[in-house]
Order: C-alpha cells, then structure tokens, then sequence
C-alpha cells in the first residue's frame, strides 16, 4: 500500500487548541490530526461540526462537549480531556453512545495544592494589596497597623472534598500550624484520616468551624452551588473561601454581597461562575484575590497532562484499555 493511502486510512483526532511538551508527535504515524485554528472559546455548533468526521478528540476545559455534540459525532470513540475535571461533558450521553472519556489525574495534584495555598496565604496576608498599594506609590513608610492581617497558626482549615488535591492541600497543613478537617459524602478510612490528621464533619459543622475553607470537590449536579448564599452565611464570620475547584460550586454573587459586608475576611479564586465573567462588584472589592484559572499552570504539568491525554486517547483508537478512564 503506498504511503499516502495507508495515513488516509489512520483514525482523525481532532486536536481543539494546541498541546505542549511535544504531545502531538505522539500521534504521528498512529493517527492524522487535525488542530483547530481557533480564536476563543468554541460553541456548541462549531464543535460538533469540527469532530463531525473524527473518531478521537482531544479536548479542554472550555469545550461543550454536551449530548448534542455527542450525537452529531457518531464515528467519534474516544474523548480525552486535558484536565482532571469532566463538568464540560456529558458523561450519561458519552457513556449511552459508548464514547470512552480519558481524563488527566494525578500530574497536577501538587500544582493545584500549592495555588491553594498561593491563595489562602496571599489572603491571609493581603499579599496582592499590599502589592497593589507600593505598585500605586501608596507606600509612605512602615506603619504599625498598615495591611493587618489573620494568623493561620493554631486556626483550622477546612476542606469540602478530599481527593487527591484536597489531600495534597492538607498535607501541607502542618507546615502552616493548621489543624485539618474535611467533609465530604464518604469518610476515608481511618488509616488516611489519621495520616493526614484530618476530622470529618458534616457540611455544616465544617462551615461553622473552619477559619480558612478550601474547594476540592468535582463539579457536579450536587456540588453545583453548593456554597449557596446560606452556606456562605453559616461561614464563621471572618473567614476566608478559597476556590481552586469550579466556579459554578460557589453562588458567586452572594460571596461578592457577605465580602462587600465584611462577614468573610477575605476570598481567593481561580475559577469563576460564568468564566471568564466575573459577578458584578467582585472587581471591586478589595479583600478578594482573583486569579485566571491556573491550577495546573506550570510548564512540566501542562506537558504531562497533554502527553497523558493524547497517550490515552490513542490506547482506546488502537483497542486498548486507556489508564485514566473516566466513563
Ligand atoms: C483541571 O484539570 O480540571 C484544571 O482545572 C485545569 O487546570
């Protein structure tokens, strides 16, 4: 078979923006690719007409990967998703039309613990104003009581979801004095509580008692505003939220309204409800830190998680079983 005829009958992955750490090579001579020239994020329409013809398809975050899409993509076998979350795609319909989706665990554990904890100290210790304030000529000398902010040492930091990045987050609990409490719907076994020296509490009691309050749930349809306004309310006066999950898990308009009234001290956010838009007020406000969705931004982590994509998505394209199979 001459070469040309043998690549044209290689499976079509759709590639929808661009991988680092030289993933894409990985294709070569197992499948063609097709990276998408695209300008911001795709809708729903676009990606269906973009993966219409493809079997694979490497995705992000941002796309829609919904039921719709699903179904106008019938040759489409495999969806690997450069994150560790899915929320961008309907699972119930890959899994009813048999599409397998790929996800990418574990590379970016620690990176997404240690923007935790960027946020939880850069508010604490009012890091980005006072940043802000020497930035703005606003410095005129050591003053007593310039930019107060709250000890961590001896306080608790309470974690709403304790898989691996929650854990990664309490593990760094005891460099910082801070004692660890967690909830979620099921309790890990004795043996990792008392590794990591963490209490279960129910939802509430953990919200009651907790100085700092970190996100590490997955999005789904019970976590989505989770911290509604009355959740955010029975938050310890003073307190700080600190989200590195996703946005939809907070009511973020409720959190700009108890911040603007000072019940929380303070809020850092990587990720937002309606990304890239933010709730009115929330710019505005002082005692916010708010960052562009980096959790897993480092140049190592991007690599690995493109690389485990496009390894994955390629395992189920050759008929085998891919490592990090979500449905
Ligand atoms: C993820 O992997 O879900 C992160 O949010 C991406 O940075």
């Amino acid at each position: 078979m001459r070469s040309e005829d043998a690549a044209r009958k290689l499976p079509l992955v759709v590639v929808t923006a661009p991988l680092s750490g030289g993933a894409l090579a990985l294709f070569e001579g197992r499948a063609r690719v097709k990276l998408l020239d695209r300008r911001g994020p795709l809708g729903e329409a676009e990606l269906a007409e973009a993966l219409r013809e493809a079997s694979g398809a490497v995705t992000f975050l941002t796309d829609p990967v919904t039921r719709a899409v699903l179904e106008a993509c019938p040759g489409l076998r495999v969806v690997s998703n450069v994150a560790v979350g899915t929320d961008n795609i309907d699972l119930e319909a890959a899994r009813a039309q048999g599409v397998v989706v790929t996800h990418t665990p574990d590379v970016l554990t620690e990176a997404t613990a240690d923007l935790a904890w960027a946020l939880i100290l850069g508010v604490a210790r009012r890091v980005v104003e006072g940043d802000r304030m020497v930035r703005a000529g606003g410095f005129s000398g050591w003053a007593p009581d310039l930019l107060l902010g709250v000890d961590l040492r001896g306080k608790i930091l309470g974690l709403v979801g304790m898989g691996r990045i929650g854990r990664a987050v309490a593990r760094r609990a005891p460099a910082f004095g801070m004692r660890v409490a967690y909830s979620q719907p099921r309790r890990l076994e004795d043996s990792v509580e008392s590794a990591l020296n963490a209490r279960h509490l129910p939802l509430e009691d953990l919200l009651a008692a907790a100085d700092v309050v970190s996100l590490h749930c997955p999005l789904t349809s019970e976590t989505r505003r989770l911290m509604d306004r009355r959740r955010l309310l029975a938050m310890k006066p003073g307190a700080i939220l600190v989200n590195t999950a996703r946005g939809p898990v907070v009511d973020e308009e409720a959190l700009v309204e108890w911040l603007r009234q000072g019940r929380l001290f303070g809020a850092g956010l990587d990720v937002y409800e309606r990304e890239p838009a933010l709730a009115p007020g929330l710019r505005e406000l002082p005692n916010v830190l708010l960052l562009p969705h980096l959790g897993s931004a480092t140049g190592a982590v991007r690599d690995a998680m493109a690389r485990m994509a496009v390894t994955d998505c390629l395992a189920v394209l050759e008929g085998r079983q891919p490592e990090h199979w979500v449905v």
